[in-house]
């Protein structure tokens, strides 16, 4: 990082260092992704996960390609990714709390997954060389940033020409209800640190993306108009650097 990290940092590893200790998950797998895709993987390493979507699926991964996945905490999106970049591809899944990478880690050796690595850094400043990834996927993770603009800047740093973006967040239809309490406790819960759909949108065009969406994730197609105003809710992001 180029500055000492935030109070918010230090509150959300906290949290994600006791859900790592504790195997607390907060929803079965079978709630995120298609029991096809996680059918071969063991149940312990399946059943343990804090996402609040899929973006392994909506990535359409490539044999060959190099996936980095922000905050990959127990691992799973990234061996689910590994398997489908093959042995010709790389995964590397960054996180900042270390109990989360010791348990991935763990369940890297279980898998065998030989083409996976886990590297301790932040989103804000990724230990990864630019221009160096195919794919940037995340499973409800940036809204847990306390400086969001820095995190698309290093996605677009560390991605190729033509590379993509596939995450899962948890962001709101119009600012925040108010109601909605914004305590540290409340931004580890990935609650208070979600982004409006529209300023996720105006953040990665800024860091320079193209066809960037932002959709709910279980009704693509459903009018913006119509959801809620000020509620979080899980969406499906992509975008492309040109
Ligand atoms: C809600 S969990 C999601 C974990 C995983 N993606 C999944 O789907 O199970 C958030 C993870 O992101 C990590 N994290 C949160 N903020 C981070 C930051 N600014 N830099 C690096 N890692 C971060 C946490 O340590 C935690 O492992």
């Amino acid at each position: 990082m180029t500055q000492s990290p935030t109070p918010i940092h230090e509150a959300v590893r906290e949290h994600y260092a006791e859900r790592a200790k504790t195997s607390s998950s907060c929803c079965g797998p079978s709630t995120l992704y298609d029991p096809a895709l996680i059918t071969d993987i063991p149940t312990e390493v399946a059943s343990f996960t804090l996402g609040c979507g899929d973006p392994i699926t909506v990535a359409a991964l490539q044999p060959g390609e190099t996936v980095l996945d922000l905050g990959s905490g127990g691992g799973l999106d990234c061996f689910l990714a590994a398997k489908q970049v093959g042995p010709a591809g790389r995964v590397i899944g960054v996180d900042m709390t270390p109990e989360m990478l010791a348990k991935a880690r763990a369940n890297a050796v279980k898998l065998n997954a030989a083409n996976v690595e886990f590297r301790e850094g932040y989103l804000e400043n990724l230990p990864v060389a630019e221009a160096s990834v195919d794919v940037v996927i995340s499973n409800c993770v940036i809204n847990l940033s306390p400086d969001k603009p820095q995190v698309f800047r290093e996605i677009f740093r560390v991605l190729k020409p033509g590379g993509r973006v596939s995450v899962s967040d948890i962001v709101t239809h119009g600012p925040m209800n108010p109601l909605v309490a914004k305590g540290l406790e409340e931004w580890a819960a990935c609650v208070a640190g979600a982004l409006d759909m529209a300023d996720y949108t105006r953040g990665l065009t800024e860091a320079g993306f193209t066809d960037v969406l932002v959709r709910p994730k279980d009704n693509v197609n459903q009018v913006v108009a119509a959801l809620p105003v000020g509620v979080p809710f899980s969406a499906t992001v992509t975008g492309r650097k040109p």
